[in-house]
């Protein structure tokens, strides 16, 4: 990213002033804990959703048997942890996704993990802006004021640009918001919104993802808990979506949607 250090002073000094229940938690739990990997797993400071184990969820997911590949190529902050990796690939198996959707790539990691453990002929969709994408760009987006969360572009997709999986993905360059996702080859069964964490684009990309699920789909949040306005839009879906129960996965910083099929 290119912001400056002193716009990301002021912008941090703007946050804490908005959001301080987040702010304090922050100070709390990551700056003042010596302890890093115990900070590294207190993702929760925002959001309202009962937290709940992936085993009552998805029962008979104790069986499932997880690939995780390069599942130590991953930048802490960007990436998805470990943990999240495995919950995804679980899920992924256990609900025999064969048709999947990321927004988000950054190097490729998640979009392996999900590919290694589809159902078979599974493909996994990634979208991220282009390789050519710079912050001076922005105006072109759908929500240009947004802050960005742009990744290296030389990082894209690298992780799966000559793995052997790399038949089961494809990758889409383009704005969350902009694309149509009807072209993406929908319905989906499994959707990973991890772009833009900003409300406007968390908001748009949840809206697109309920439109292309299929009937017993399942949708994923990445940074629920974590992120104030992911974790609002994902709350307010939680209260006014008559086809999805949602639930904040225990132990992750995933919120997961299970779609029901519409009454006939
Ligand atoms: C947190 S990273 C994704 C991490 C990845 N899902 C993983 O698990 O490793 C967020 C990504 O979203 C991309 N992004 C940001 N705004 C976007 C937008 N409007 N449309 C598509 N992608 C966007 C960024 O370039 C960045 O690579």
């Amino acid at each position: 990213m290119k912001n400056s250090f002193a716009d990301k002073t002021v912008f941090g000094l703007i946050k804490a002033i908005t959001y301080p229940r987040s702010s304090l938690s922050w100070v709390r739990r990551g700056h003042l804990a010596k302890d890093k990997v115990f900070v590294s797993q207190t993702y929760w400071f925002a959001g309202t959703l009962p937290r709940v184990p992936l085993t009552t969820i998805l029962p008979g997911v104790q069986e499932a048997e997880v690939l995780l590949p390069r599942a130590f190529d991953r930048k802490t902050g960007t990436s998805i942890s470990v943990e999240e990796a495995c919950h995804l690939g679980a899920i992924a198996k256990c609900t025999k996704a064969a048709r999947v959707l990321e927004i988000g790539t950054y190097d490729g990691n998640t979009a392996l993990v999900l590919a290694a453990n589809l159902a078979p002929e599974g493909q996994v969709i990634t979208v991220d802006l282009p390789p050519s994408f710079d912050m001076e760009k922005q105006d072109s987006l759908m929500y240009p004021d947004v802050e960005l969360n742009l990744t290296p572009r030389d990082q894209l997709g690298r992780q799966f640009q000559e793995h052997r999986l790399s038949a089961g993905i494809r990758q889409v360059y383009g704005d969350s918001a902009k694309l149509d996702w009807g072209t993406l080859g929908d319905p989906f069964d499994l959707i990973f919104i991890d772009g833009c964490h900003s409300e406007a684009y968390v908001r748009a990309d949840s809206q697109n993802a309920l439109d292309h699920l299929a009937p017993r789909g399942v949708i994923l949040w990445h940074d629920y808990g974590a992120f104030v306005e992911v974790s609002n839009v994902v709350d307010r879906l939680a209260r006014e979506s008559c086809r999805l129960k949602i639930f904040a996965l225990e132990g992750t910083r995933l919120a997961i949607g299970l779609a029901a099929p519409a009454a006939s």
